[in-house]
């Protein structure tokens, strides 16, 4: 069965606004690095990447996560900077070659907290930092932030959103999921502070909470702030920040409250419902408790494992449905773009014979 022919694609294609923001369609770029930028400069490469995207009618683009000014931000020298001038005038031609062929770009903020291997490349001398010095998989792996740190990154994160948005970003997305350094905060196996940045999953909001403040006096009311989360963390797919509708809206509440104009809630199979009892999923029980616009994303367009027993056509038909019914408003679309980098036109023109299957083995080739 074709795409479209049970349930119409128009939905996908339908325009969203938001202030000063519109996109033209539904179809958002997931953000994924690629570990293409030496010395953290994205090059002409980076900028052709994204143009081909926008010009086959992507809606948005989400950039590949790029740091923050701090040294132990990354362990990677390749992964793009968000501050420095060679770094910016790279990301500023990325922008402009994106808004030359009509599309929308964001900048994803990026800090990876304590899953940097400590004293790594590119700052062999700077040790990794996280709310506790415990990692992901519960081991002691250094010390916990001290408040002067923390008043250091918050910062490091408002000079980026600044930088993003001086160079010509359409807005920014804060990475607060996957068990980097915000959700490393956010999450109680690896935030054990007894401080104000530590406590019940409320007070665990407090750091992103001022991020989001001081990226939001950076930028404005108006330049659109994203927060991504996950329930699920590298290694841990089976964490819950939230266990229920009642803990996810006390922990959205505050995040609201701070500024965020849009929830890009991380799941790695969007059709999953997050709780029992309803068949929303993370991206649906977000909007649904804060009225704020949602993206969704995991797996749409791939090929499904066997146990699903629903192929991509079926699948892209219930992700329109859910769409329809508002249950969010906007839908990332990760592997399945990098293998082709038309997907959206592919999907608009019924051309879905055409479109070049992911497979796993081609990954990093693909990137
Ligand atoms: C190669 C690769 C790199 C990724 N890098 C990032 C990243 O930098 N930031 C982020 O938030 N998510 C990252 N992700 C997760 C994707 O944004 C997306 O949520 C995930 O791939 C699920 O979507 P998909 O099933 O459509 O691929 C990455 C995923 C892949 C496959």
């Amino acid at each position: 069965m074709s795409i479209g022919q049970k349930q119409s694609i128009q939905p996908l294609f339908q325009p969203f606004t938001l202030n000063q923001l519109t996109l033209a369609n539904r179809i958002v770029m997931a953000p994924m690095t690629r570990s293409k930028s030496p010395d953290g400069i994205p090059g002409a490469d980076v900028a052709a990447y994204y143009r081909r995207r926008a010009e086959n009618g992507v809606g948005l683009i989400m950039t590949e996560g790029a740091i923050i000014d701090h040294p132990a931000a990354t362990g990677d020298p390749n992964i793009p900077h968000m501050y420095g001038e060679d770094a910016l005038n790279g990301w500023a031609h990325v922008v402009k070659e994106v808004h030359a062929a009509g599309g929308k770009i964001i900048s994803q903020l990026w800090h990876v907290g304590i899953t940097r291997r400590t004293r790594s490349e590119p700052n062999l001398e700077a040790a990794s930092i996280s709310p506790s010095g415990i990692d992901l998989m519960g081991e002691k792996a250094g010390e916990p932030m001290t408040e002067s740190e923390i008043e250091g990154v918050i910062k490091a994160y408002a000079d980026g959103a600044a930088n993003a948005k001086r160079i010509g970003f359409d807005g920014i997305e804060l990475h607060g999921g996957h068990g980097y350094l915000i959700d490393q905060f956010f999450w109680e196996k690896t935030n054990q502070r007894t401080d104000r940045y530590g406590g019940n999953l409320v007070k665990r909001t407090r750091f992103a909470v001022e991020i989001i403040e001081a990226c939001r006096q950076a930028v404005g009311p108006d330049f659109p702030i994203i927060l991504r989360i996950s329930q699920w963390k590298i290694g841990s797919y089976g964490a819950k920040l939230a266990k229920s509708p009642e803990e996810l809206a006390q922990f959205l509440a505050p995040l609201v409250e701070a500024g965020v104009d849009i929830f890009d809630c991380s799941s790695r199979h969007f059709w999953e419902p997050e709780f029992p009892g309803s068949e929303l999923n993370l991206a649906g029980w977000t909007k649904k408790l804060t009225g704020k616009p949602a993206i969704t994303v995991g797996s749409v367009g791939l090929e499904s494992e066997p146990f699903d027993q629903k192929d991509e056509h079926e699948m892209i038909d219930e992700l329109v449905e859910r769409l329809d019914r508002k249950e969010f408003d906007l839908a990332a679309i990760g592997r399945a773009m990098l293998a082709d980098p038309a997907w959206a036109a592919k999907i608009r023109e019924g051309r879905d014979n055409e479109l070049i299957p992911y497979t796993a083995d081609r990954l990093k080739d693909l990137m």
